[in-house]
């Protein structure tokens, strides 16, 4: 690949639509948050929580990732949770950010609902001044949990609704499916919420099928395993939904076992809308430019496939259309500028 299609990558203004705040808790400010709230967690340094990032599928990163979190106590700690991803993503020209909380992870721990959502949403306030970057909440459900549960949860969110686009669907995939949820994610599309769940990323065809059929949802978190299903990519290409596809994330959990090997172009050439996400990004290797830098190189990306991820990642939003259609304008300019 040419330096001129990773100057390209870099100057292209981006959104990022598939992020869990939890997952960009730096290993530092992981061992900061420990200290500050007298919270033993069982790493002598920085180098050995690294090293215990290997991880051979979604469940072994999740029992780290539910760990890791328990350092975030107070509102001024997801306050700086959010703020540092932001001030990480502002540097890789991304302009728009709708991103994942998992209350349940806080709550179950007796943090108050009001203390994650209030840290969060002062600080993408104060991202939004400081750096310019527009951004969307997205509260997630556990679905390793029980419907019931997530009703409950859905409760407590009440007095900030205001707060979320919609609700997501994450944690172990595998026999836990989109339909264990049916009852409660039409209670959040009542209420006026946009509905979003990852499918496909371990879990089989038919588990996409069912976030579209029995769920409706507004767009595919991951969305892999779809392409084993060409009768299943028609539909969701005929519904124009959005992938938000994880590049580095599935190599790291071993969705794909090489980048060179991972269906991004395939699914761009099927007509899907695909884009590119870090997921949990002090987690698998790198935030946002990483992912597309890494994913350029290994699949050898052309300018034009550049182009469209770009786009994709606006149109794939939940922004006004003004919004989008300003974001659109300057990726052309940008285009120009790096002329085919
Ligand atoms: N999959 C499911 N749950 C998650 C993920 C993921 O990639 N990241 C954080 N929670
Ligand atoms: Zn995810």
């Amino acid at each position: 690949m040419t330096d001129t299609l990773i100057e390209l990558v870099r100057a292209l203004p981006k959104a990022e639509l598939h992020l869990h705040l939890e997952g960009s808790l730096e290993p530092e400010l992981m061992f900061a948050l420990a200290q500050r709230n007298g919270i033993a967690i069982p790493f002598a340094s920085v180098e050995e929580v690294r090293a215990a990032y290997s991880f051979s599928n979604l469940q072994d990163f999740l029992d780290i990732y539910y760990q890791g979190a328990g350092v975030l106590v107070t509102e001024q700690d997801f306050h700086d949770l959010t703020m540092a991803y932001l001030e990480k993503v502002a540097a890789d020209n991304c302009r728009h950010v709708e991103v994942f909380f998992d209350p349940q992870t806080h709550t179950e721990r007796g943090i108050a609902f009001g203390t994650v959502v209030e840290g969060i949403t002062r600080a993408l306030a104060d991202g939004k001044a400081r750096f310019g970057i527009s951004s969307h909440l997205i509260l997630c459900f556990l679905r390793h949990l029980s419907e019931e549960e997530a009703f409950k949860t859905l409760e407590e969110a009440e007095p900030w609704l205001d707060r979320f686009l919609g609700v997501g669907l994450d944690s172990s995939e595998v026999g836990h499916p989109p339909a264990k949820f049916a009852r409660v994610f039409a209670a959040a599309r009542a209420k006026g919420l946009k509905l979003f769940a990852h499918a496909g990323e371990e879990g089989p065809p038919e588990y996409v099928w069912e976030a579209l059929d029995v769920i409706g949802i507004d767009r595919i978190d991951h969305g892999n395993r779809a392409l084993e299903d060409s009768a299943l990519v028609d539909r969701i290409v005929a519904d124009g939904l959005t992938l938000t596809v994880c590049p580095l994330s599935n190599l790291s959990l071993c969705v794909v076992h090489d980048l060179k090997s991972h269906p991004l172009r395939t699914m761009l050439a099927r007509g899907l809308r695909a884009t590119i996400n870090s997921d949990d990004p002090a987690y698998f290797g790198g935030y946002l430019n990483t992912n597309w830098v890494q994913t350029t190189q290994a699949l050898d990306l052309t300018r034009d496939e550049l182009l469209t991820l770009a786009r994709n990642s606006f149109t794939g939003s939940f922004l006004p259309q003004a919004d989008i259609d300003r974001h659109l304008a300057e990726i052309e300019t940008v285009a120009a500028r790096f002329a085919a």
